[in-house]
């Protein structure tokens, strides 16, 4: 028996890197999946990798209409939701001092307030029983340098989870989050390759992570492997925030 058979999951930002292989692997054991993203092109070829049981709707986390119309077409296609994952997140280095409000902005409204609405929208058509994911960080438990709007942007996810799983539990819905280490993904380009380097410095097996690394756990965080698993902070990260 597949993990997911007769599930319904949606996935945001999952046109690339872990979330697209999250996707991948929630079709295999059973799923179908709605993917998100902005790029109308890169979304189509995110489709066409997945192949099959995908339906792919444009827009931005950020944006609360582009969510309406994403629920909308869940409702439309499957009227309903049994898994969530939230991964739409971005990052940009800042030292305080030189922190804009256009870069605390833009975090926090793709981050924070995007993915609140990403679960709030859901929850019409969410299922008892079912489970949501949010894509956090270990950077809500260390100290990155320039990296402090990014990190509180998902220790405020992470706080989310704590109480949203006390306010769904009449629903058994579970809540929690996924926070990666280093994971090789597009979003990792522009640092360039000195820096990726030095990223595996602090990771102890000396290697990034892979997307399919955090999909078999994203897989386990949606299934009923995990059932009695709610409000955690699971870090996936090679051990690198734990020494
Ligand atoms: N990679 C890491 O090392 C790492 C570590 C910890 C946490 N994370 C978190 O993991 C998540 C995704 O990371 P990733 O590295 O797997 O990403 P990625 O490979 O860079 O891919 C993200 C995909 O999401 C889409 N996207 C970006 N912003 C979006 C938005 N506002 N709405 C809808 N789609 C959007 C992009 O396509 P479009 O540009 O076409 O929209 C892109 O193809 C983020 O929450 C990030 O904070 C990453």
């Amino acid at each position: 028996m597949r993990k997911l058979e007769g599930k319904v999951a949606v996935i945001t930002a999952a046109t690339s890197g872990m979330a697209l292989a999250t996707a991948k692997l929630f079709v295999k054991e059973g799923a179908y999946v709605f993917i998100t993203g902005r790029r109308p092109g890169k979304l189509d070829e995110a489709v066409r990798v997945i192949g099959n049981n995908v339906t792919g709707v444009q827009g931005d986390a950020a944006n609360l209409g582009d969510l309406d119309r994403l629920y909308e077409t869940v409702r439309r296609e499957k009227a309903k939701v049994d898994v969530l994952f939230a991964s739409a997140g971005r990052g940009e280095f800042a030292k305080i001092g030189e922190v804009t409000e256009k870069h605390f902005d833009d975090i926090f409204d793709l981050n924070v307030r995007g993915t609140l609405f990403t679960v709030q929208k859901a929850l019409p058509l969410f299922s008892n029983g079912g489970s949501m994911i949010m894509n956090g960080s270990i950077s809500t438990i260390k100290g990155f340098p320039s990296f402090g709007v990014y990190g509180a942007s998902k220790a405020a996810v992470r706080s989310f989870a704590r109480t949203w799983l006390m306010d769904l539990k009449d629903r058994k819905i579970r809540v929690n989050v996924l926070s990666p280490g280093t994971i090789d993904t597009p979003v990792l380009d522009p640092v360039g390759p000195e820096a990726k380097e030095y990223f595996k410095t602090l990771i102890p097996r000396g290697e990034m992570g892979r997307p399919e690394e955090i999909a078999t756990v994203a897989l386990f965080l949606a299934s009923s492997d995990s059932s009695f698993v709610n409000g955690v902070e699971l870090f996936v990260d090679g051990g690198s925030a734990q020494i």
